[in-house]
């Protein structure tokens, strides 16, 4: 589909790409002053913990990569990754595990490192399926946080960014597995 275009239009920096064109919503100096700042929160809520840095794929692995190295503590990792979008822009509603921790959790600190919270669904149940694992308890740091109506309590205690609800790519996120590598958050604007 050829090269991603990165230009300004109008004072504004787009990216055009086939027929698509992504605009900036957070930018480079934006998500990077507040990934120090949730790293520091981070460090000094855990300072005497080892948490178990729990990320889920694959949208939050930039996140993860920037943010643990603003953790002056001694984390580990493990992984998840869960389905809930299929391949389209409307979350289908039902949370699959397509790869599961490799560790036991038992009596351990857990931080979820997640990309966005759009339904909530994905982390609601990420909680629910991690709590009857006994750990010692579960905490939640989220990138995003889209502006939606939910019914359900809102989990996040660190989080980056509210934002409208526009689908968003970059850092991490995906439109049918496309556009996580752009170093900034932009949103479709278009098609
Ligand atoms: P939820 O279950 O509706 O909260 O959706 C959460 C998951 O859907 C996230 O972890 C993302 O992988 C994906 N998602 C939700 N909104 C967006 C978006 O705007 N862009 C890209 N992925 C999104
Ligand atoms: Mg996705």
């Amino acid at each position: 589909m050829g090269l991603y275009e990165f230009k300004t239009v109008d004072g504004e920096r787009v990216v055009l790409h086939g027929d698509k064109k992504i605009k900036v919503l957070i930018d480079e100096k934006t998500l990077s002053k507040r990934v120090k700042e949730l790293g520091r929160e981070i460090t000094r809520d855990y300072s005497d913990k080892d948490p178990v840095l729990v990320s889920v794929l694959r949208g939050s692995f930039i996140f993860i990569a920037d943010i643990c190295r603003e953790m002056k503590i001694p984390v580990t990792f493990d992984f998840m990754a869960v389905s809930s979008y299929g391949n389209s822009k409307v979350s289908s509603g039902i949370v699959r595990i397509t790869k599961d921790l490799e560790f036991s959790i038992e009596n351990k600190e857990v931080l979820i490192i997640e990309d966005i919270v759009d339904s909530g669904r994905t982390l609601n149940y990420l909680i629910k399926n991690l709590e009857a694992r006994n750990p010692k308890n579960i905490e939640v740091c989220a990138l995003l946080d889209k502006n939606v109506p939910r019914k359900t309590k809102n989990e996040v205690k660190y989080k980056g960014f509210d934002i409208p609800n526009k689908f968003v790519v970059g850092y991490g996120l995906d439109l049918n597995e496309k556009y996580r590598n752009f170093p900034f958050i932009g949103y479709i604007e278009n098609g």
